[in-house]
């Protein structure tokens, strides 16, 4: 008894910000963005413009593909690893702007793997019959998290043509590693209970490492400072995330395909079936060694990191939407999301696609 995905929409900010773009106010390149990352471009959203505004307007989307009208969704889940508000979440901000009346709204702190979570618990919250319909988004705006002054700023959504200060430059450069790789988008999938056992959800196999708590993460700013954020705090710059590459690189590419084993043995399928992997979106050197290690044809684990960078929570939701608008996805096709990211949480799930709509 899984749930099916019945509608799929993403939504993306129109600010396209490519490489080039980058190379104006920090030093880096295209060259070493793309071959380290595979990031070519990605989106930000305008100032004043939150995460629940992007999930609301991909959640618009999927509502409309699944012909769902917003008094029909039972139940509502968003993950974002950057809500509008430091408290609350924006699972009410969501449920209000869609007009899903009060129903009950959940707010995931997964990050990479917030949709991945996401799904697992409306599909649980389906097959327990708490509900016949659950729309799941994932959003993110990672935007504020640029340590860019308004001058940088201007320089990459502007024309291009203003000098940034000399210390800018520096400022940015020291920040380079992390902040060439995300961008801001969101993307939502409704789910419908379905009492067919042999499509829809199959299984899954949720895992958290918190030994990696520290690979990538926000040190400052929460209940352990008093305040919780001081201006000597944003003068160290800890309101920033802090990453070590190498060591998020290494678990990644270990534990998403073990959880994809994982759950392949669980489902009793075999991974050869599999048609596609749908994988978080980190970077293109992640999502080559996941390909290495499954030692698939390379089209089964797609990327299009390319075009928006790492989108969190947004990314799996993206993904799959454009693969089922390329025609990727078709009836009966067996899918695999796979996911790592901050926490250290990470897992898998398969869903079968329906072989009538
Ligand atoms: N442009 C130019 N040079 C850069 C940049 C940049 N944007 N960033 C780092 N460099 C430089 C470094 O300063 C360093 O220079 P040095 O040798 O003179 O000291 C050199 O490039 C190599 O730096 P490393 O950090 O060793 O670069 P590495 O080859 O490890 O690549 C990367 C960095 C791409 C982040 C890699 O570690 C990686 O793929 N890590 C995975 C982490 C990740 O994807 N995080 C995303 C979010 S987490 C998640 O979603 C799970």
């Amino acid at each position: 008894m899984g749930s099916v995905i019945a509608g799929t929409g993403m939504y993306v900010p129109d600010n396209v910000v490519t490489n080039h773009d980058l190379a104006r106010i920090m030093d880096t390149s295209d060259e070493w963005i793309t071959t380290r990352t595979g990031v070519k471009e990605r989106r930000f959203a305008d100032r004043g413009v939150g995460a629940s505004d992007l999930a609301i307007e991909a959640s618009h989307r999927a509502l409309d593909a699944a012909g769902v009208g917003p008094s029909e969704v039972d139940v509502v889940v968003t993950a974002t690893m950057t809500p509008d508000y430091m408290a609350p979440g924006i699972a009410g901000l969501v449920q209000e702007g869609l007009g899903l009346g009060h129903i009950a709204a959940f707010d995931l702190r997964q990050q990479c793997s917030g949709f991945l979570y996401g799904l697992d618990l409306a599909d649980s919250l389906l097959t327990s019959a708490r509900g016949e319909v659950a729309l799941v988004v994932g959003a993110e705006v990672h935007a504020g998290f640029q340590p860019w002054s308004e001058a940088s700023w201007q320089a990459v959504l502007g024309d291009g043509g203003s000098e940034i200060p000399r210390e800018d430059y520096e400022r940015n450069s020291r920040y380079r590693s992390w902040s060439v790789i995300f961008g801001d988008g969101a993307g939502a999938m409704v789910l419908r209970k379905s009492d067919n056992d042999v499509e829809g959800v199959l299984a899954s196999s949720l895992h958290t490492d918190g030994a990696s708590f520290e690979l990538i993460m926000v040190p400052g700013v929460g209940s352990k400072s008093r305040p919780y954020v001081s201006s000597e705090q944003i003068e160290a710059d800890t309101h920033l995330p802090v990453m070590d590459g190498g060591g998020l690189y290494r678990r990644a590419v270990r534990l998403m395909p073990e959880a994809a084993r994982a759950v392949a043995t669980k489902a009793g399928i075999s991974l050869e079936d599999i048609d596609l992997i749908v994988a978080h979106q980190a970077n293109d050197r992640i999502t080559e060694g996941v390909r290495r290690q499954f030692k698939m044809d390379p089209q089964k684990v797609p990327s299009n990191i390319g075009g928006y960078g790492n989108t969190t929570a947004g990314t799996l939701p993206i993904l799959f939407h454009e693969l089922r608008e390329a025609g990727r996805v078709n009836p009966g096709s067996l899918i695999c999301f796979a996911a790592f990211g901050a926490g250290a949480h990470y897992g898998a799930l398969l869903y079968r696609e329906p072989a009538s709509p």
